[in-house]
């Protein structure tokens, strides 16, 4: 292993000093690199750290990155070089600023715009025969994401996003961290503000481009929500030339998004349960476990099981099968992958606990919460069968980030929360406290500010025979609430 690492590194130190001529070495990395990272934490042995200044600032932790395996660290020019550092790599901007007025207005740091212009090598040298697929939208940008990696891997040597890394460091991170022989790529792509996209996605130049969903989240910093479908059209401007714009048929904002990729010169494919969409779904069963789809795709006929449940789930899944076709793979071969693929955790995985005299279902759905994952997630918990788990539970916490119609769209919720049939509810955080409000007297489970203290009133609450779904943005810490059911109704 080593030695094929040795003919073959990700990157060799002179490789990476030609991709940002505005860094100085101060010593040499001997060994090949195998990777960069921004966090001492995770980083492994080989790593390049990059000293990033996000929440915190990366120059605190060089000497940790050291110590824990980094073979250099690419630093702001002024880094004070501390006992027990190795290879630094100082990046100095000012020159280029000088004559550059656009690089003068950005703000990024210098060691950010090194990571971007490795990303961009890495983009540039990867092998032509390629195919590179972004995923944007509202929802489920993560679990399309993986869905694609778990589809292509059957075709070749997949790179995708870790995690969500999908903002301003993690894109050009997961390009920095892409191998040149990847037959594919798959990038998620997010944003907060007009613009950000737009930033990315030329580092990226994906040969399609999926907006999953566009939907009333993150609404802090936007008028309405056109303006975030506008956001996310400007995914389309990255295509290469002829790539692919695959977006949502059932959307009131189809038009928009076609008009804006058709400006892009985009070939437009669209997905959903519409008659009209290009791959659509012929057939349903949406079961429990999963759902066994037929797929009519560009006029093909593709069937398919989804390991995972929830209509929003399969919608995604025709978004891949467009993505697919769209860089030439045997959708239906590659579409077999989907049959095993379990939720990415925190995003509906099921587990069954054990309670005296039977069974609890667990729908865990902590990771992620916006308006339109709750109503997905609240259907989903009313398809579980009455005959196997009798109560519905649903434990809501707050869904972040959704500016000043947050009390609105908490309250709303109560229509959902309703048609869903539920039995008990327990919420925690000050916009939930709204929905609860709202909530017949009858279905009151519990109230807490936070999530640490709602974790044992629902424990206390839940008994044999019940499916109980959890869900927040992660910001809201439910993850921790369902750590703790895990173990107090250990299998
Ligand atoms: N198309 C969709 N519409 C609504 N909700 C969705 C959709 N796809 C996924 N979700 C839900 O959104 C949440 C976040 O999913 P995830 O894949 O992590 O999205 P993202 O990466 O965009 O944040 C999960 O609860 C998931 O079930
Ligand atoms: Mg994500």
């Amino acid at each position: 292993m080593a030695a094929e690492k040795n003919e073959n590194p990700l990157w060799t130190f002179d490789e990476l000093m030609e991709a940002i001529p505005f860094a100085m070495a101060e010593g040499h990395a001997s060994l090949p690199i195998t990777g960069f990272s921004i966090d001492t934490r995770s980083l492994k042995p080989g790593e390049v750290f990059v000293a990033l200044k996000d929440q915190r600032d990366g120059h605190d932790f060089v000497t940790a990155a050291f110590k824990a395996g980094a073979v250099a660290a690419i630093v702001e020019a002024g880094y004070e070089r501390k006992d027990g550092d190795g290879a630094l790599i100082r990046c100095d901007m000012s020159d280029y600023r000088a004559i550059n007025a656009q690089l003068d207005r950005e703000t990024a740091s210098d060691t950010l715009v090194a990571l971007q212009w490795i990303g961009d090598t890495a983009r540039q040298r990867l092998q032509p025969s390629a195919r590179v697929i972004a995923v944007t939208g509202s929802a489920g940008k993560t679990g399309t994401k993986e869905m694609l990696r778990a589809c292509l891997a059957r075709f070749g040597k997949v790179h995708a996003s870790e995690k969500s890394f999908n903002n301003h460091w993690g894109v050009p991170l997961t390009l920095a961290n892409m191998p040149r022989d990847a037959d594919f790529a798959v990038l998620e792509i997010g944003m907060n503000h007009a613009g950000e996209i737009a930033a990315l996605v030329p580092w990226v130049c994906p040969h399609a481009a999926i907006v999953t969903t566009v939907e009333a989240v993150h609404l802090e910093h936007f008028d309405n929500v056109e303006a975030i479908a506008h956001a996310k059209a400007e995914i389309f401007s990255g295509l290469v030339p002829g790539g692919a714009a695959i977006i949502k048929r059932d959307s009131p904002h189809f038009d928009l998004l076609r008009v804006r990729a058709q400006a892009e010169a985009a070939r437009v494919i669209s997905f959903g349960l519409d008659e009209r969409a290009d791959v659509r779904a012929d057939a349903l069963d949406v079961g429990e476990e999963g759902s066994m789809v037929t797929a009519l795709a560009n006029g093909r006929r593709i069937d398919y099981r989804l390991a995972m449940p929830g209509r929003h789930i399969i919608e995604n899944s025709l978004a891949v099968i467009a993505a697919l076709q769209a860089v030439d793979i045997d959708a239906a071969e590659a579409a077999r992958a989907l049959a095993t693929l379990p939720p990415p955790p925190g995003r509906g995985a099921r587990s069954v606990l054990k309670a005296a005299g039977g069974d609890i279902l667990l729908i865990d759905e902590s990771y992620n919460a916006n308006p339109a994952s709750m109503r997905a997630a609240l259907a989903t918990l009313a398809g579980v069968p009455r005959e196997k788990f009798a109560r519905r539970i649903a434990v809501l916490g707050d869904m972040l980030e959704l500016g000043a119609a947050a009390g609105e769209l908490h309250r709303n919720l109560i229509h959902a929360v309703i048609g869903a049939s539920v039995d008990q509810l327990f919420v925690c955080g000050p916009h939930m406290k709204g929905l609860y409000d709202a909530a017949p007297a009858a279905i009151k489970g519990g109230y807490a500010e936070t999530a640490e203290g709602l974790t044992d009133l629902v424990a206390g609450a839940l008994r044999a025979g019940d499916a109980v779904m959890v869900k927040a943005s992660n910001g809201t810490r439910l993850g921790p609430l369902t750590a703790a059911l895990r173990t107090r109704f250990a299998v």
